[in-house]
């Protein structure tokens, strides 16, 4: 218990400030290569059913988990969990809502930074004529793929400690600076984004050239959205579709049940999360499927799409595709598509540092200065390794343990707390008082059941994940009784870092690179 009883300022506030935690990079970044890579529309049943099935109960228990904590003053979720029960080990699992955050938003915003450093040069033109092989190699440079082994890219540090700043500056003034990033930021970024949808939709075949003769923007459209339902058979697929729902609905990391703390005993949740939940799926969905992939695809042609999915898409490919639009849209796609990811990832940021935050101020009466200042030392602590070694791919371990396998392990146990432990009569209480809507009461089954053992699957699927993620030998393998052997080459393909990759491609029993 402590002194805190700050709450947010308005309904609209609430909201954005809650859809804005969860529109970010994931949304734009994230989902569209997860949907590429996982065979476009076969991924996209998977993915709506771990929505229904997964995501919303987990929106559920987290918003009401945190209005409850919130009624007893806590503001993080080991305070939260302990106000449910009283078992010290509740207490103890609580912590993983608040370090999470801290292990995510390190590496999070060093790629916010670098859609900060983007708009800047998307305004100076620094890409402009400037061909593909250099705008990409522009990046590379950047984050010190290429140089020397041990050379510390500066301009990158700089700008990561100044946008770790900036969260710091505005989370030191409390909900009211998130509040209103969110009501300048959120809308902006949906302006942006369907500036540029509009122009990936209606590019059509435009811009198909002697090189890409079956460029069609339309083709990526399709891709996404023909529903192929042999996949449905795929644990890897769902794996993927379970990881981006996580992901994207900031769901299994203490972040919600900390807004949702500073939400009045009496006032509606679940007309609320329901609004935040699918205004994310909507900016996901809509406009996270309607600009990287169309535009690749309208100018370079689907099957490029499908050969270069990945991270690089949005600061190798889009810069340079924009200009083919010529010297005056070009900067404005440019602003648009670096400013609508700068929102979008400050709004997320944010809210990962709130719940340590939330914690210092509840149980050392931190300021909020002192605890806003500590979360960005700690979080550049732990995000520094990430930077200066970037070349050596450290980003997808901490993507995988920090922002995968502990969401999934966090929201089972929550879900059992919530569903169990309280109850589940007690639990709809609190989800439906103050209600706005009338919540489906099939709602209280599917949390009992089917979403803990959903879970409970989606993390031994995690856990047990096969090498180069193939089911088919793995299983086929484990039935001739040979269980999972270390395969280099696809250790080596998962590998991002094109030198490295060569590297050990050329020389694979210098396993030691690994
Ligand atoms: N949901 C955010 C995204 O899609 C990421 C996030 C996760 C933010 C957890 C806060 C907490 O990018
Ligand atoms: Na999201």
């Amino acid at each position: 218990m402590s002194a805190n009883n700050e709450s947010w300022g308005s309904r609209v506030g609430l909201i954005l400030a809650m859809a804005g935690n969860a529109v970010g990079l994931g949304n734009f970044l994230r989902f569209p290569v997860q949907a590429v890579q996982n065979g476009g529309g076969a991924f996209i049943l998977p993915y709506l059913i771990c929505f229904l099935l997964m995501g919303i109960p987990l929106l559920f228990v987290e918003w009401s988990l945190g209005r409850f904590g919130g009624k007893l003053g806590n503001h993080s979720t080991p305070y939260i969990l302990d106000s449910v029960s009283k078992k010290p080990i509740w207490k103890y699992i609580g912590v993983f809502g608040i370090f999470t955050n801290i292990a995510v938003v390190a590496y999070y915003t060093y790629i916010e930074s670098w859609t900060f450093i983007y708009v800047f040069h998307s305004i100076v033109g620094t890409f402009t004529g400037m061909g593909k092989d250099e705008i990409s190699l522009f990046f590379d440079n950047y984050v010190g793929l290429t140089g020397s082994d041990l050379g510390i890219p500066l301009l990158p540090v700089l700008v990561y400690v100044l946008v770790m700043g900036l969260n710091v500056y505005i989370l030191s003034s409390g909900l009211g600076g998130i509040e209103k990033v969110a009501k300048i930021g959120m809308p902006l970024l949906i302006l942006f984004g369907l500036i540029l949808a509009f122009r990936g939709w209606t590019m059509g075949a435009d811009f198909a050239t002697a090189e890409f003769p079956d460029a069609n923007a339309w083709d990526g459209i399709n891709f996404l959205w023909t529903p192929q339902y042999s996949s449905l058979a795929d644990p890897k697929v769902w794996l993927a579709a379970a990881g981006q729902i996580f992901f994207t609905l900031s769901v299994g990391m203490g972040s919600i049940q900390c807004y949702a703390s500073y939400v009045k005993a009496n006032e509606d949740i679940a007309l609320n999360s329901i609004t935040a939940g699918f205004t994310n799926e909507l900016v996901e969905i809509v406009l996270g499927s309607a600009i990287v992939i169309p535009i690749a695809a309208g100018f370079l042609g689907m099957d490029w799409v499908l050969e270069n999915a990945g991270f690089g898409m949005a600061f190798q490919t889009m810069p340079y595709l924009f200009q083919q639009w010529g010297p005056a849209f070009s900067m404005i796609a440019g602003v648009c598509w670096f400013g609508l990811l700068f929102f979008a990832g400050i709004t997320s940021s944010l809210a990962m540092g709130t719940p340590w935050m939330g914690f210092m101020q509840d149980e050392f009466g931190w300021s909020k200065v002192k605890g806003a200042v500590s979360f960005g030392i700690i979080a550049l602590i732990m995000g520094l390794p990430t930077v200066l070694f970037y070349k050596y791919g450290y980003f997808d371990e901490y993507d995988y343990w920090g922002g995968t396998v502990s969401l999934v392990i966090f929201a089972l146990l929550e879900t059992i707390l919530f569903a169990w432990v309280f109850g589940m009569e007690k639990g709809w209480e609190e989800i439906t008082r103050g209600a706005d809507i009338r919540v489906p009461s099939f709602y209280k089954w599917i949390m009992k059941y089917i979403t803990p053992a959903l879970l409970l699957l989606v993390l031994l699927g995690a856990l047990f994940t096969p090498v180069g993620n193939d089911w088919t030998s793995a299983l086929g393998s484990l039935m001739d009784g040979h269980g999972y052997e270390l395969d280099a080459s696809s250790l080596i393909s998962k590998i991002s870092n094109a030198d490295l990759k060569a590297q050990l491609l050329s020389n694979p029993e210098d396993t030691e690179l690994l």
